[in-house]
């Protein structure tokens, strides 16, 4: 090997989702790792995620990919909404709240939304009673990095802020529109920051600088 060909770690993504990858390869910038997703490593891994906490859910995906995966390192993140008003719903189960809605036919509600928007309507229609100084509420990411050797990492990360009347803003995913982070003073949505702006404060940028911190 030359000086130039460092050795190369190759870690597992238990995701698909092109957003995280870029987020994740970019604040865990060490030198000679490598990520690649399930897909590009040609596995098909789709575990039941049953827990009933981010953590367990995270491991559960890391887990899997690490032994589909034949050993390598692996990586997972979970994450979702925990609205104080609805007693922390619908947490875990963030990416399905509205799924009883859904066609399992077209992947769209009766009138034609996909699960984010018929989750984003669900979530305005559960707070249409709740006073602004009741909306409070939080995302949250936990990352399970397991290591080749088995040596396991947890990480987790938060952002406060509150829940808006109307969905705001054509950028980012999910709840996005009508989260209203503290760091903004109630002015702006997290879907009306930049993708850069968002990682600077988001709960998986959060979630991911612990992480960094704990493997330098
Ligand atoms: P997962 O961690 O990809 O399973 O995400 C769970 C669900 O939580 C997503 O489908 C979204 O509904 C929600 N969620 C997680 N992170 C975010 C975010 O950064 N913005 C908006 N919604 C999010």
């Amino acid at each position: 090997m030359t000086e130039r060909q460092a050795a190369v770690r190759t870690i597992v993504l238990a995701t698909n989702n092109a957003h995280k990858v870029s987020e994740i390869s970019t604040a865990l910038n060490f030198e000679g790792w490598e990520f690649k997703t399930l897909r590009e490593l040609g596995i098909h891994s789709e575990p039941d995620e049953d827990a009933n906490t981010f953590e367990g859910n995270a491991l559960i995906k890391a887990m899997a990919a690490r032994e589909a995966s034949g050993g390598l390192a692996a990586l997972a993140d979970d994450s979702g909404l925990e609205v104080d008003a609805l007693d922390g719903a619908p947490g875990v189960y963030s990416a399905r709240y509205a799924e009883d809605e859904i066609d399992a036919q077209t992947g769209l509600t009766a009138e034609g939304l996909p699960i984010d928007s018929a989750n984003n309507k669900k979530l305005l229609r559960e707070m249409a009673d709740v006073p602004d100084d009741k909306r409070t509420a939080r995302f949250v990411c936990t990352l399970v990095f397991i290591e080749e050797d088995g040596a396991k990492h947890v990480a987790r990360g938060t952002i406060e802020g509150r829940i808006g009347y109307d969905e705001r803003g054509d950028e980012g995913f999910g709840y996005d529109p009508l989260f209203y982070p503290d760091e903004f003073h109630g002015e702006k949505t997290l879907a009306e920051v930049s993708q850069t702006e968002k990682n600077a404060i988001s709960h998986r940028g959060n979630a991911l600088r612990a992480l960094k911190r704990e493997l330098d």
